[in-house]
C-alpha cells in the first residue's frame, strides 16, 4: 500500500474513532438527562404525595377529634385506642422517699432511683444507668425479655449508696414505665395488646406485663412492688406537671410516637368506675395507630409497611416517628436508583438494606450548610458505601429528607392541635365545630396557658423538625392563640415522672396517711 493509501485509512479509522466516541458521548448525556428527568420525576411525585396544605391538615385535625370521641365512648370505638391510664391525680409536689423506674420502651431501657424530698427538698438526688437491649432479646422469649430487665435492675439495686433511703419499714417501689399498647386494668396491672417499635415476642400479648415483672423480680431476687405502670408519655405528663400546673398534654417523638392528655373524667363514656374527685383522668391516647383517609400517603409508605413487622398497623406512627422516617428515606433513594439509574447503572447493594439509614443522618443532612454538602457525601459513603456524586443528586437527596420529615412534623403538629381542640385549648376555634363539644367549657377554657410537653430523640434531636412541627400549630390555630400554647422540650422527665406516680400510688406511703 502508498504511503498515500495508509494515510487515508489511518485518517478514516481517526474519524471514525472520533465518530463513534462522540456517538457514545452524546448517547451518554441523552441517558443521563433522561436519568435526571426520571428523577425529577420521582421526587416531584413523592412530594405531591406528601403534601400537607392547610385544608388537608384540617381534615386531619377534625378525623383526630372525632376518632377520639369514638375511642372514649367504647373499647375498640375507634382505631385510636385512648386507654384509661388510671392515672386521675398528676403529682403535686409532696412526694417523698426512694422510688425507682424502669423504663422500657425502645432500644434501650433505663433503671432509675430518685429520691424524693416533698414540697421543699424536691429531687434531692438521683442516679439512672442506660443498658441497650439486645436485638435477639427483642424478638426473643418473653421470659429472656422479662430476665434480663430484672438482671439489670437486680445489679443497679445493688449499687445503690449514699444519698438514698428508705423509711424504716418501707419497701423499695417502682414506677414501670412501659412504651407499648397495653390495656391497663389498674393503676398497677394491664395486658399488652401488641408490640410496636420492632419489638415481637408473641408469648407476652394477651399478658399481665406487671406480673411478667414481678416474676422476673422474684426470680432475681429483687424485693419491690411495681406500684404503678405508666406509658411513657403519662410519665413525662406527670414529669411536667411536676414542674408546672399547666402541662395538659405529653408527646414523645422518638423511636415511636405517642400523645396523653388530661381529659374530663366525664367525657370518658367507657369509664366505668366512680368519678374521681379529681373529676380527671389521664389519657394514652396510643396514636400512632391513628389513621384517617386524609393521610398523605404514598406507595413507598404502603411498601414500608407491607415489609413492617406489623402491617396495616401503626400507620400514623410509621409516617411521624423516628424509627421510620430514615427508611422512607432510603425507600425513595432506593426508587431513585433502580428507576432512574440515580448512582450509574447498578443499585448500590446497601441501598436494599431495611433501617441502615438512621433517622439522625437524615437530621444531618438535613443540617448541612457547607457549600458541597459534605454531610451527605459522608452519610452516601459511610451508610451506603457511594463514593461518587454530584452537588445536584446531593441537592436532590436533601430535598427528600425534607419531603419527609416535613410530612411527619405537619402531621405531628395536627395531632397536637385535634388534642388542644378536644379539650377546648385551641382558642375556640371549637365554636365552629358542630357541637363536638361542650361551648361553654370550651369558652372558660380557651385562654388558659396550656403547655405541651414533647419528649423524644427526633423532637429533640432534629431542630427542622421541630421548626416545622411548630409552625404547622401557629398554622392551625393562628398566632393569637398560639401564643397560649407552649410546646415545651421535656427531656427524659418520663422516669421521673414514673417514680413520682409510684410515690403517689405507694402502699407505704398510704399506710402511713
Ligand atoms: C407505643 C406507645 C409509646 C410510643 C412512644 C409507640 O410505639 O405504642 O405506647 O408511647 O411508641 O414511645
Amino acid at each position: 500500500m502508498g504511503k498515500a493509501a495508509v494515510t487515508i485509512t489511518i485518517a478514516c479509522a481517526a474519524a471514525t474513532c472520533a465518530a463513534v466516541a462522540a456517538a457514545f458521548f452524546v448517547n451518554r448525556r441523552l441517558r443521563q438527562r433522561t436519568s435526571w428527568k426520571r428523577a425529577q420525576c420521582i421526587v416531584d411525585e413523592f412530594r405531591g404525595g406528601c403534601s400537607t396544605p392547610l385544608s388537608r391538615l384540617r381534615q386531619i385535625v377534625d378525623n383526630m377529634v372525632v376518632e377520639m370521641h369514638a375511642g372514649l365512648a367504647i373499647d375498640g370505638g375507634s382505631k385510636l385506642k385512648m386507654v384509661l391510664s388510671y392515672v386521675d391525680n398528676l403529682p403535686t409536689g409532696n412526694e417523698e422517699g426512694l422510688f425507682y423506674a424502669l423504663d422500657l420502651g425502645g432500644t434501650n431501657f433505663r433503671v432509675l432511683r430518685v429520691q424524693l424530698g416533698g414540697k421543699e427538698k424536691r429531687i434531692m438526688n438521683q442516679e439512672y444507668k442506660e443498658v441497650s437491649i439486645p436485638p435477639k432479646v427483642m424478638v426473643g422469649s418473653n421470659e429472656d425479655l422479662f430476665d434480663f430487665i430484672a438482671t439489670e435492675l437486680a445489679s443497679f439495686v445493688a449499687s445503690e449508696g449514699e444519698g438514698f433511703y428508705l423509711l424504716p419499714g418501707q419497701q423499695r417501689e417502682l414506677g414501670f414505665t412501659f412504651s407499648f399498647p397495653v390495656k391497663q386494668t389498674s393503676i398497677n396491672s394491664g395486658t399488652l395488646m401488641k408490640w410496636t417499635k420492632g419489638f415481637a415476642i408473641a408469648e407476652t400479648v394477651g399478658k399481665d406485663v406487671v406480673e411478667e415483672l414481678q416474676g422476673a423480680m422474684h426470680r432475681s431476687n429483687v424485693d419491690m412492688r411495681v406500684a404503678a405502670l405508666v406509658n411513657d408519655t403519662v410519665g413525662t405528663l406527670a414529669g411536667g406537671r411536676y414542674e408546672d400546673d399547666d402541662v395538659m398534654v405529653a408527646v414523645i417523638l422518638g423511636t415511636g410516637s405517642n400523645a396523653c392528655y388530661v381529659e374530663r373524667a366525664d367525657a370518658i363514656p367507657k369509664w366505668r368506675g366512680p368519678l374521681p374527685a379529681s373529676g380527671s383522668m389521664v389519657i394514652n391516647m396510643e396514636w400512632g395507630s391513628f389513621t384517617s383517609a386524609h393521610l398523605p400517603k404514598t406507595e413507598v409508605d404502603d411498601a414500608l409497611d407491607a415489609d413492617s413487622v406489623n402491617p396495616c398497623d401503626q400507620i400514623f406512627e410509621k409516617m411521624i416517628s423516628g424509627m421510620y422516617l430514615g427508611d422512607i428515606v432510603r425507600r425513595v433513594l432506593w426508587k431513585l436508583a433502580a428507576e432512574a439509574a440515580f448512582f450509574g447503572g447498578k443499585v448500590p447493594s446497601r441501598l436494599e438494606v431495611p433501617f441502615i439509614l438512621r433517622t439522625p443522618d437524615v437530621s444531618a443532612i438535613h443540617a448541612d450548610q457547607s457549600p458541597d454538602l459534605k454531610e451527605v457525601i459522608r452519610v452516601l459513603r459511610v451508610v451506603f458505601g457511594i463514593q461518587s456524586s454530584t452537588l445536584q443528586m446531593r441537592k436532590m437527596i436533601v430535598d427528600v429528607c425534607d419531603i419527609v420529615a416535613e410530612r411527619g412534623a405537619r402531621l405531628a403538629g395536627a395531632g397536637i392541635v385535634g388534642i388542644l381542640k378536644k379539650i377546648g385549648r385551641d382558642g375556640g376555634s371549637l365554636a365552629n365545630n358542630g357541637g363536638l363539644e361542650n361551648h361553654s367549657y370550651a369558652a372558660a377554657e380557651e385562654r388558659k396557658k396550656t403547655v405541651v410537653a414533647m419528649d423524644g430523640g427526633l423532637y429533640e434531636h432534629y431542630p427542622k423538625f421541630r421548626e416545622y412541627l411548630k409552625q404547622s400549630v401557629v398554622e392551625l390555630i393562628g398566632k393569637e392563640a398560639a401564643e397560649h400554647i407552649e410546646l415545651r422540650l421535656s427531656k427524659d422527665g418520663s422516669g421521673i415522672g414514673a417514680t413520682l406516680l409510684a410515690a403517689s400510688h405507694s402502699s407505704f406511703v398510704a399506710e402511713q396517711e
